[in-house]
């Protein structure tokens, strides 16, 4: 497998996970370059279910070396919970885990200023996961965040931590909440920090030595295109940039390296949390609900469900310049007839081919639909694609066409082994 980076296509959740624990099976290392614990990627493997939050999926299988990148952004707690549920769960966790020593860390009053952020907004809020993702990287942006480098050295850790603590206590007090106690989170962040030493180090180079020996990487996008702080639906985005230019500048791999970009997306579209989604129906979000479908990977929440848009998975294979598709959750419209699917917008009476910047108008999108046929049919036992019926053929060839990328797999459930390979 040549080095290969994968994005979501749309609003994240589109199955990244399934797909990247697919695609380890012929990769050496994979590699997390942005975003953090506010990704959940889930991997079914033999009836068991594992949602990763800032480990790379492909830990799942024995022999691969995974990397969390310096563009991450780490919280130490919620990564020494991870690493021992996976560890219960019977996955090892060793020499097979590296972790930037340029990855910034999520502090406490991140995740507290997250939340008074949401509170104070009231309904402008951006509906985010509340996992200081956003303060986390604001401070990495004002060059005064804590990075993994710094918890390696207790004192310039102490040291910078009550310098961050007394800062955000007054903005924290101004907005209402308590104070933390730079006591108690310097002591759990130090003893968390001795936990992790044993993977920090200088991925950078070592992800460098690894390609001079002809080892290849898989670069786990988490999020997706239209969650991307620049190209995103801005403000309604997180604060990473999720396209596929976040894997160099997130791991320190140049452009040439890369040799080709897989994007995922689901043959409907969901979003969860707030911000325009033009396709978005509420019958069939009812109806994918009522399926036990669709309910977030990392808070629980209800994701909302529209038809396929091809306006926004067109603009996404132009910023990522996506080769490859893989289409996931096909069997998602197993019995719904007809299919709609979103060609175009509708704003002021003019036709737009490409979605605008601005979310207020993006907000006022009609889309235009072409009705297709569905196949009333389950498609999950398919595992060539001519065992598919001709509508979901027709249809994964069609939304694959309309979004300017050549088709090379399609997921029909969850499990690995749902997976039909073109
Ligand atoms: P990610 O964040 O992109 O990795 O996606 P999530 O794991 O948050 O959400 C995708 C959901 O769809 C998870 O529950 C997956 O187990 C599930 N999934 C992925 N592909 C398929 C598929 O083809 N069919 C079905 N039924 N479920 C799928
Ligand atoms: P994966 O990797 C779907 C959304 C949140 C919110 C916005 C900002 O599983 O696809 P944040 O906490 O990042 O500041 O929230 O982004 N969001 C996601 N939506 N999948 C994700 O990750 C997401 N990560 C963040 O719901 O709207
Ligand atoms: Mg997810």
């Amino acid at each position: 497998m040549a080095n290969t980076i994968l994005i979501g296509a749309q609003w994240g959740d589109e199955g990244k996970g399934k797909i990247i624990d697919v695609l380890t099976a012929k990769a050496d290392i994979v590699v997390r370059s942005q975003g953090g614990n506010n990704a959940g990627h889930t991997v079914i493997h033999r009836g068991a279910k594992y949602v990763l939050h800032l480990i790379p999926s492909g830990i799942l299988r024995r022999g691969k070396i995974c990397v969390i990148g310096n563009g991450v952004v780490v919280d130490p707690l919620a990564l020494i919970v991870e690493i021992d549920g996976l560890r219960k769960s019977g996955v090892k966790i060793g020499r097979n885990l590296l972790i930037s020593n340029c990855a910034h860390l999520v502090l406490p009053y991140h995740r507290l200023l997250d939340e008074q952020r949401e509170l104070h907004k009231g309904r402008a809020r951006i509906g985010t996961t509340k996992r200081g993702i956003g303060p986390a990287y604001g401070d990495k942006a004002a060059r005064t965040g804590l990075r993994m480098s710094d918890l390696m050295q207790p004192i310039v850790f102490s040291k910078k931590l009550q310098a961050k603590v007394l800062e955000n206590n007054r903005i924290l007090q101004a907005l209402g909440a308590k104070p933390v106690s730079f006591r108690e989170v310097n002591e759990s962040y130090l003893a968390i920090g001795e936990k992790l030493r044993p993977f920090i180090g200088n991925t950078v180079v070592y992800l460098h030595r690894a390609l001079e020996r002809g080892k290849e990487i898989l670069f786990e996008g988490a999020q997706g295109t239209f969650l991307d702080i620049d190209h995103g639906t801005y403000p309604y985005v997180t604060s990473s940039n999720t396209t596929a230019g976040g894997a160099c500048t997130g791991t320190g791999v140049p452009p040439h390296r890369m040799d080709r970009v897989v994007g995922v997306m689901k043959a409907y579209t969901t979003r969860v949390g707030e911000g325009a989604l033009p396709t978005e129906d509420r019958q069939f979000t009812e109806r994918l609900h009522g399926l036990g479908r669709e309910f977030g990977a990392t808070t629980g929440r209800k994701r909302r469900c529209g038809w396929f848009d091809a306006v926004a998975t067109r603009y996404a294979t132009m910023i990522n310049g996506t080769d490859e598709l893989a289409i996931t959750n096909l069997d998602g419209l197993d019995d719904i007839d007809p299919i709609r699917v979103c060609v175009a917008y509708r704003l002021n009476g003019k036709r737009l081919n490409v979605p605008p910047s601005d979310a207020a108008q993006l907000a006022n999108c009609k889309p235009v639909y072409k009705q297709v046929r569905g196949w009333n049919k389950s498609t999950r036992s398919a595992r060539k694609f001519s065992q598919l019926p001709l509508a979901a053929r027709n249809y994964v060839k069609y939304i694959s066409e309309i979004t300017g990328a050549k088709l090379s797999m399609i997921s029909v459930g969850p499990e690995r082994g749902d997976t039909i390979i073109l």
